[in-house]
């Protein structure tokens, strides 16, 4: 891969062992995955935040490296609520160390925002064309689709390297070559809500790492129906862009599907039928986290009632910050608004046996990584589960 004279002196260590070490990652990067060189990011999201999944090593490679991020950096949710982690049922211990890891970021000139939805709460982040290392994957799909960014899914220590260089590998996502669709997917039925998680569950598991794009019938997506939608791809398979006709960005140049799928309303009642709600002794919302628009509707579901089973809502620390009446109302309920996390990287979800949900990606994820079983609804049917007027 070819290196400018200031990125060869950063690999040979001339400004110091942390750098160089973060070239050799971008450099190795480049290597395996053929990039002639690297590309200036604009922004960067890290993953490795939950001491849940990073563990003793990760947080001692963190709090080893020196130095300053050089480009906006923000964060992946933790493993629990920074401030109200003791209401999850989180152990002192884990706190310990969480809130060590997110000092261990914060020395390094990371923005303490832990979210999976950096572009609801940042508009300087991201914007058409411009070159990013995000490593969550619904935020991914959301930069790379909607957006019309360019990233590929980083690692925990490739986007720590790519913030700190301020560079990354130009290969993947960032090349109009990968960013042709690869499958075409017809929908005939009126999607709304919960419906762009089952269909986004359906097609990934189809699609796998391919790049859908997607005609549909009905009314236009909204931005958090295609947050819904690229999340729940990115989970059941490994899509990292997609392309809905008239509404995200357009594909580079010509191109052929090597497949067309063709999905209607019972492909999508039949996700909802095989894995229903009935059972569940919680329910979650907020994966991908919240907008203030969704906290709206859910504020407005639970106005004046109470909750009969815990419902959690998460959600960035920035959005609920925006909205504290929403908050309050939901909060009223006695359901909880926790931010800074989610009910699949904190641990604190392992005590439930079985979880309702409204995203096609907490359906894929909650079984393997959290242990628990998961339902499928609208928010509505989340929210009656919820109130005990449904079981
Ligand atoms: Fe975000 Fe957690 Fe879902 S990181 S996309 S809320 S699994």
């Amino acid at each position: 891969m070819y290196l400018s004279r200031e990125e060869e002196g950063i690999y040979q260590g001339e400004r110091g062992e942390t750098l160089r070490r973060m070239m050799e990652i971008l450099v190795a990067l480049g290597d395996i995955y053929g990039a002639e060189r690297l590309v200036p990011v604009r922004s960067v999201q890290i993953a490795g935040v939950s001491y849940k999944n990073i563990g003793e090593a990760g947080l001692e490679w963190i709090s080893d490296l020196q130095g300053q991020v050089v480009v906006p950096s923000i964060l992946n949710p933790a493993g629990m609520d920074l401030c109200r982690w003791k209401e999850m049922g989180i152990q002192e211990e884990f706190a310990q160390k969480q809130q060590q890891t997110i000092e261990a970021y914060r020395r390094l000139g990371v923005t303490i925002d832990c979210t999976c939805t950096p572009y609801q709460i940042y508009q300087g982040l991201a914007g058409r064309g411009d070159h990013l290392a995000w490593s969550e994957s619904s935020a991914v799909s959301y930069a790379n689709s909607v957006i019309g960014a360019r990233t590929n899914r980083e690692g925990g220590p490739s986007a720590l390297a790519a913030a700190l260089v301020g560079k990354t590998a130009l290969y993947g996502y960032h090349l109009d070559e990968n960013r042709r669709p690869s499958h075409l997917v017809e929908v005939e039925a009126d999607l709304r809500g919960s419906d762009y998680g089952a269909l986004g569950f359906l097609v990934g598991r189809t699609v796998k790492d391919g790049v859908p794009f997607f005609r549909l019938k009905g009314r236009r997506p909204s931005p958090d129906e295609l947050k819904a939608l690229g999340a729940a791809m990115a989970a059941s398979g490994s899509v990292a862009l997609y392309y809905v006709e008239n509404v995200t960005p357009e594909p580079p140049g010509p191109w052929q599907p090597e497949e067309t799928i063709r999905l209607g309303r019972k492909e999508i009642d039949e996700v909802y039928a095989k894995y229903p709600g009935s059972g569940a002794d919680a329910v979650a919302l907020g994966c991908p986290h919240c907008s203030g628009q969704e906290l709206e509707w859910i504020a407005g579901l639970l106005q004046g009632q109470k909750v009969q089973k815990e419902l959690w809502v998460c959600t960035a620390r920035k959005i609920a910050e925006e909205h504290p009446q929403l908050v309050a109302t939901i909060e009223e309920s006695g359901a909880r608004v926790f931010c800074d996390t989610c009910m699949v990287v904190s641990p604190a979800t392992e005590r439930f046996s079985r979880m309702m949900t409204s995203s096609g990606k907490a359906l894929a994820y909650l079984p393997g990584l959290a242990g628990v079983q998961a339902g499928l609804g609208s928010l509505e049917e989340c929210i009656d589960v919820a109130l005990g007027r449904r079981q």
